[in-house]
């Protein structure tokens, strides 16, 4: 039997991210296979033909499970009801650029579309930013939507967990199925950390499977600036593999993790000495649909000051959106 409907908003519909991932959602994968969905996809009024003319791309691909599309240029429109929120509309950075130069142009995004899902969204509403810098825009969109549990805000991060079991899996010759317990830390950001400490493959620790060399000189550069690398080679910044992870993200919110942890950037309670109030990547698990930081795991001094180094950058991000006056009623109460 066929479960109720699930209304998901994808803003910045007509965009990249926003074209590999409709496809996936109205196919079933971002929710289950017998979940049916409403689109309703956001953008601005230079985006809409985009989005209208893949409006029409997913009509023609006849999904069972896709009830309906809407596309809209009004926030109001768009979260009325919704469940899910995937919040991609904002500018992606360019080579050269770090995602924090993006802050001021898209952080302004963000407070009226949390204004919105804070004045109609559903009560089980459901939101990941994925528009960078994404961790300080999910803080923005919160602070927007003083209604909403904090918990139900969350920015991408998984993207670069899966880049860190794919680093792993490759470099020792194994499928990424073999690996498990990595961890993502703090921003995504060049400054992430991902942490290997708990990590093992085929129940072996990595740490005795791998350099130390390795893994401080290659392994935590590359991850935490695989983003750039995507867009040196490539021209344009990743796009079917930040759909893939946004996919994976809400599938694991909804679904459960099981025994398994992934990552993912949550509001922080003060867990691991990161400032309640910040949204940090963390080791976290969806248990009964809400994500829980992954409690008890011993943090090393090499961990720590890569840790702390993250958070000091997110605490300036979040000065920096302060001090613009970007942040809602959520923050200043
Ligand atoms: P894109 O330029 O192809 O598409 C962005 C779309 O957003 C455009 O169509 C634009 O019209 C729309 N948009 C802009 N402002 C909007 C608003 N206020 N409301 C609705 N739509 C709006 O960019 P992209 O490649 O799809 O990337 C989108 C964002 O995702 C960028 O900020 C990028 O850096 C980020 N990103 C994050 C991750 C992650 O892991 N967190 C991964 C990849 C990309
Ligand atoms: C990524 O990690 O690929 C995205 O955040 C895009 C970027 O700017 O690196």
């Amino acid at each position: 039997m066929q479960r109720q409907r699930v209304n998901v908003t994808v803003t910045g519909a007509g965009g990249n991210i926003g074209y590999a991932l409709m496809f996936r959602i109205a196919s079933g994968q971002l929710l289950g296979p017998d979940v049916p969905v409403a689109l309703r996809l956001l953008e601005i009024p230079s985006g809409l033909r985009a989005a209208e003319g893949s409006a029409f791309e997913l009509q023609d691909s006849a999904f069972p499970l896709l009830r309906e599309v809407l596309v809209t240029d009004d926030p109001v429109q768009a979260f009325d009801g919704a469940n899910v929120a995937i919040l991609v509309g904002s500018r992606p950075r360019g080579p050269g650029q770090q995602r924090a130069d993006l802050l001021e142009g898209n952080a302004r995004i963000f407070g009226p579309q949390g204004a919105a899902i804070n004045a109609g969204a559903a009560d089980d509403i459901r939101v990941v930013v994925v528009g960078n810098p994404a961790n300080t825009n999910a803080l923005v969109t919160a602070s927007h939507a003083p209604d909403v549990p904090a918990d139900r805000f969350t920015a991408l991060t998984r993207l670069d967990h899966n880049r860190a079991v794919a680093q792993l899996a490759a470099h020792l010759s194994v499928p990424v199925t073999s690996v498990r317990g990595v961890a993502i830390w703090g921003n995504h950001s060049a400054l992430q950390y991902p942490d290997v400490s708990h990590a093992t493959i085929d129940g072996r620790p990595v740490r005795e499977l791998v350099d130390e060399a390795w893994l401080v000189n290659e392994f935590i550069p590359r991850v935490a600036n695989r983003g750039a690398e995507i867009i040196a080679v490539r021209g344009a910044s990743s796009m079917g593999s930040a759909a893939s992870a946004t996919v994976d993200h809400v599938y694991d919110w909804v679904n459960g993790t099981g025994h398994d942890w992934t990552s993912a950037g949550v509001f922080s309670d003060g867990s691991y000495g990161v400032p309640a109030g910040l949204v940090s990547s963390y080791p976290v698990r969806s248990l009964g649909g809400r994500w829980a930081i992954e409690p008890g795991l011993a943090v090393d001094d090499f961990s720590r000051a890569r840790i702390n180094t993250s958070v000091a950058e997110l605490q300036a991000e979040r000065a920096a959106v302060s001090a613009l006056g970007l942040l809602g009623p959520r923050e200043s109460a």
